[in-house]
């Protein structure tokens, strides 16, 4: 298996800088007894990276899990959102930074924070590695962002197509052959 027909979008030290600098301002705003909420799966990669990068600025933030799904095995999301796998904490009364891979309809990151909000978190905030504006369906920007991309659908660093190439170490554009 090659990645023959990945063009590099964001290569490994771009995003490395990036999640730094996004380490840096996460411990900067939000209050120390943080719980960063990573939505599984896609963001696994670049949650690991974050929460290592708000450590090393200076917050030691709890983390827990989340498993949400809107994509089957293509590249167009279905539009319903469906929880998985749920977290193992209680939310309430806390201070939550949501991470995820890519803000695209925001159905998916609304329904995260509708969901936490419902459970009575003190504060919702979001953390997004990826932007792609042109597809937004649900009025939600997020509060920390990694890169804004135009309408393509990206592989790597965690992100996948029908669940290969999550591993990749830079961000990718699947070219059609
Ligand atoms: P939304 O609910 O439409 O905002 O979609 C967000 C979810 O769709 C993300 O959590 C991703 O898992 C998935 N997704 C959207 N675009 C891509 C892509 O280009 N590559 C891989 N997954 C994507
Ligand atoms: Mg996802």
């Amino acid at each position: 298996m090659t990645d023959e027909n990945i063009g590099v979008l964001f290569d490994a030290e771009t995003i490395s800088e990036r999640v730094a600098a996004l380490g840096r301002e996460i411990a900067r705003n939000e209050p120390s007894d943080l719980l960063v909420v990573v939505i599984l799966k896609g963001s696994f990669v670049f949650a690991a990276d974050l929460i290592r990068a708000i450590e090393n600025a200076g917050t030691s933030a709890r983390v827990d899990f989340i498993t949400l799904s809107s994509y089957g095995a293509g590249t167009e999301s279905s539009g319903t959102v469906t929880l998985t796998h749920d977290l193992s904490e209680d939310v309430e009364g806390q201070s939550i930074l949501i991470v995820d891979d890519i803000l695209e309809s925001g159905r998916t990151i609304a329904f995260a924070r509708d969901t936490l909000l419902a459970r009575k978190a003190r504060d919702v905030k979001t953390c997004l590695l990826l932007d792609k504006p042109e597809k937004r369906v649900i009025d939600i920007e997020a509060d920390y962002l990694g890169f804004e991309i135009g309408d393509r659908f990206v592989v790597g660093y965690g992100l996948d197509l029908a669940s290969r190439y999550r591993g990749l170490p830079y961000i990718g554009v699947v070219q059609p052959v």
